[in-house]
């Protein structure tokens, strides 16, 4: 085994567009489990949006960004190598925030769970569709946006590891799931491979026509990813009692000028509409459940996913920033061991 942990720390605030330089790579010794302690490889490390809202010169809704030095912040799935605690024996798999790094020591109370793998689920699938983005895009589709069979589901960064897992819950509700996303080649990503009915391309022109087709009768649940002009557009074509889950702000994550103004506050009352944020580590006691649920729907083959996975530790940064710049399809994970 290797005699270091090596590391990716953040080193400055972007502007705009993160860069390499905005990160560090450094070796640090190799940590050492104490009494009760383990010590865990690091497998994969989860790259996600926000962790580009904790590095600063954006918008942002943390009050605690990083600071040069800082590890970078995120979830990894690591294996326990050697152990003084007699509940994670060694080849016990966890997930848990434990940073962008290769190794680290931990006494079990600092994870979100312990992976017991089912049949035909990958155990780099407990950062994704089984993890934290599979259990966002169900809490926010079935606790907020509430979706009854037959109604329109639109959700945005279609292509995204939320935004996929998101459509394919509204199909399996008996929904129609239209999909947003940037470029044609997602889009027929989106519905070939993810099974939406219609997938609608924001960089081309005219969205609002390219919705009117896609959701003739109008959207019923719009699971917001982006914010923006895009959130704007939906909510133009939202029906009577629409409900809105707000799950995140792509649009605005590099941007630290002035928000966009969104034009169509009126629509509140005109048709009675509902917007509600919220945040996964609020729900921390129904992710079991949605975990369970969406374990099955894996190994059953009712839910697809896609994952771009990049290579070593080094490489995290770059990935890092590719999948700002939309390059990722699905999950945007990267292999450590
Ligand atoms: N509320 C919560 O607790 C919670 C938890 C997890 C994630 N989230 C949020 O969920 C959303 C999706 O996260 P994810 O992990 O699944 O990421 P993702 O969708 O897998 O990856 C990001 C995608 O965003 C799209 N994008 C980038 N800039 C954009 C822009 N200006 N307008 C529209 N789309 C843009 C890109 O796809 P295109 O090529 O299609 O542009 C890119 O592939 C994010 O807003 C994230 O912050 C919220």
């Amino acid at each position: 085994m290797t005699d270091h942990n090596t590391q990716v720390l953040f080193n400055s605030s972007p502007d705009g567009m993160p860069t390499p330089d905005n990160f560090k790579i450094a070796e640090a010794p190799m940590p050492v489990p104490g009494d009760g302690e383990f010590l865990l490889k690091n497998l994969y490390l989860s790259l996600d949006p926000y962790q580009r809202m904790l590095m600063g010169g954006g918008w942002t809704y943390s009050p605690n960004l990083l600071q040069p030095g800082d590890l970078m912040v995120g979830r990894v799935l690591g294996e326990v190598v050697e152990t003084n605690n007699p509940d994670f024996p060694v080849g016990t798999h966890v997930v848990g925030r434990l940073g962008w790094q290769t190794h680290v020591v931990s006494d079990g109370t600092n994870l979100d769970f312990v992976v017991n793998p089912k049949d035909g689920v990958p155990l780099s699938a407990y950062l994704g569709v089984c993890g934290s983005t599979g259990v966002t895009a169900w809490v926010g589709l079935k606790m907020t946006g509430q979706p009854k069979a037959g109604e329109t589901v639109v959700v945005s960064a279609a292509a995204g590891s939320v935004g996929s897992c998101v459509g394919q819950l509204a199909k399996d509700m008996g929904c129609r799931a239209v999909g947003i996303a940037g470029g044609p080649d997602k889009c027929k990503l989106v519905e070939d491979e993810f099974g939406f009915d219609a997938c609608i391309d924001y960089k081309a022109p005219d969205l609002a026509g390219q919705l009117k087709a896609a959701a003739p009768d109008g959207v019923d649940v719009y699971f917001d990813n982006v914010g923006g002009e895009i959130l704007d557009t939906v909510m133009g074509q939202c029906n009577r009692l629409a409900r809105i889950p707000i799950c995140g702000v792509l649009s605005r994550y590099n941007d630290a000028g002035d928000a966009y103004g969104n034009k169509n506050m009126h629509l509140f009352f005109d048709k009675s509409l509902k917007m509600e944020g919220f945040v996964l580590s609020h729900h921390k006691e129904i992710w079991p459940q949605a975990r369970a649920e969406l374990e099955d729907m894996v190994a059953d083959g009712r839910m697809k996913y896609r994952e771009t996975v990049a290579q070593g530790i080094e490489a995290a940064p770059e990935a890092f920033i590719g999948m700002l710049q939309g390059n990722n399809l699905g999950k945007q994970l990267v292999k450590l061991g």
